[in-house]
């Protein structure tokens, strides 16, 4: 089940040309979700350190799983046994779920990838395993994800090939991992078709830095037709314009009438980027990650909140965010519960309490979450030019 009806796309005026961002609903088996999207990433069947009723009340629409960590533990017989992972976490809107290539490739030195798949030692018990697209189809028809990825092959910046490792991946070392992909993604969909798994299943992108490279794969996959596309091997150690270059090659060259997904990206200013290359939808661990080495994303700039300087501050983390750690919640009486302030904030830091890093969560989530509402907004209102014009200005202020 997937729907994607394309509401609005940006007329692009003014100083502002050459824009492909899109307004669309995308309509999916547990719900509907307003893109632009930002997917928090629940890797291991949670959010870290973010209940789901905050990641409810923060506007989360979809959220990630991981296919190989959720095959490690707790496992498919317990995954089968609660119906599948919405049943398991207790979350009833959309999930998606990486397929597993990404962090089976991320082993290193424990895994061995061939032709049929990856071999690698469990590293929870040491077990030996095998991921191939097969396994990955079977493990996400469990998980019964509502968009489920096809197994690939994340090409790397910097070669692993014993004779080259460390060195920039070269083209053919790319084209043989991006045709590996290529076959993968055949076998995905045909397993896929298979296990009569009734969600959808995405394709994804590869190529490495070399854009004739991405445009086979992306010809390869539409040819396919997959139900929507992803862009995968980007922010995998490159430098900033490589990223920028690599990732406005495929979105904009997608078909139209379906979901375009950017993997694994990115700061605040990557992803309005995205949306002007035209993606619909975005993951990454950065506001959770960040959020608990004390970065704090505002709408003036980055705040570390271990700087001394917030020491005595009664400020609020960022004045203009409604989020349960800056602003609180409003209770039936007229009072107010939450809304702290950044000494409150770097003091629990600084004594290392749980309550630090899940505060900061809700609001580099709330954040991210609140910065597609309004591109959202902005596109619906045919204002996105000026939005991302003064979205830049705030950020370069500084706090
Ligand atoms: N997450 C970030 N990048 C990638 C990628 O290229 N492939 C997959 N499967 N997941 C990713
Ligand atoms: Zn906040």
């Amino acid at each position: 089940m997937l729907n994607f009806d394309l509401l609005q796309t940006d007329p692009a005026q003014g100083d502002y040309a050459g824009s492909h961002a899109r307004r669309a609903a995308l309509t999916l088996s547990h719900g509907v979700v307003q893109t632009p999207i930002f997917m928090p990433v629940g890797t291991y069947g949670t959010v870290k350190g973010v209940m789901p009723a905050s990641l409810e009340d923060m506007g989360a629409k979809i959220i990630l799983g991981n296919t190989f960590h959720l095959w490690m533990r707790p496992g498919q017989d317990v995954m089968r046994s609660f119906g599948g992972l919405h049943g398991f976490e207790r979350w009833d809107k959309p999930i998606l779920t990486d397929s597993g290539g990404f962090q089976v490739w991320s082993l290193g030195a424990m895994r061995k990838i061939t032709e049929q798949g990856v071999h690698f030692s469990s590293p929870v018990n040491g077990d030996k395993l095998f991921m191939s697209p097969e396994v990955s189809m079977q493990i996400q028809t469990t998980l019964n994800s509502d968009i489920a990825m096809q197994l690939d092959e994340c090409t790397p910046y910097l070669s692993v090939e014993p004779k080259t490792k460390g060195q920039i991946t070269t083209e053919r070392e790319a084209r043989t991992s991006m045709e590996m992909s290529l076959r993968w993604a055949k076998r995905s969909q045909d397993e896929f078709a298979r296990l009569e798994n009734p969600n959808a299943l995405f394709g994804i992108v590869q190529g490495g830095m070399f854009e004739h490279l991405r445009q086979e794969s992306l010809d390869a996959l539409v040819a396919m037709n997959f139900p929507g596309y992803a862009v995968g091997g980007v922010s995998v150690g490159e430098p900033k314009d490589e990223m920028l270059r690599v990732m406005a090659h495929s979105p904009h060259r997608l078909p139209a009438h379906k979901p375009r997904y950017l993997m694994g990206v990115g700061t605040p200013e990557d992803l309005v980027e995205g949306v002007v290359q035209g993606v619909d939808m975005f993951d990454c661990v950065m506001p959770t990650r960040n959020a608990r080495n004390g970065t704090l994303f505002t709408r003036f700039g980055d705040l570390k909140i271990r700087n001394a300087r917030h020491k005595t501050d009664h400020g609020p983390l960022d004045t203009s965010c409604t989020c349960y750690a800056c602003k609180g919640q409003t209770r039936p009486d007229g009072t107010v519960s939450g809304g702290f302030s950044r000494a409150y904030l770097h003091h629990l830091d600084r004594c290392a309490e749980m309550l630090s890093p899940m505060l900061s969560s809700i609001h580099n989530l709330h954040y991210y979450l609140n910065l597609m509402t309004e591109i959202r907004t902005s596109l619906d209102t045919s204002s996105f030019g000026a939005f991302r014009a003064q979205f830049k200005a705030d950020r370069a202020r500084g706090v």
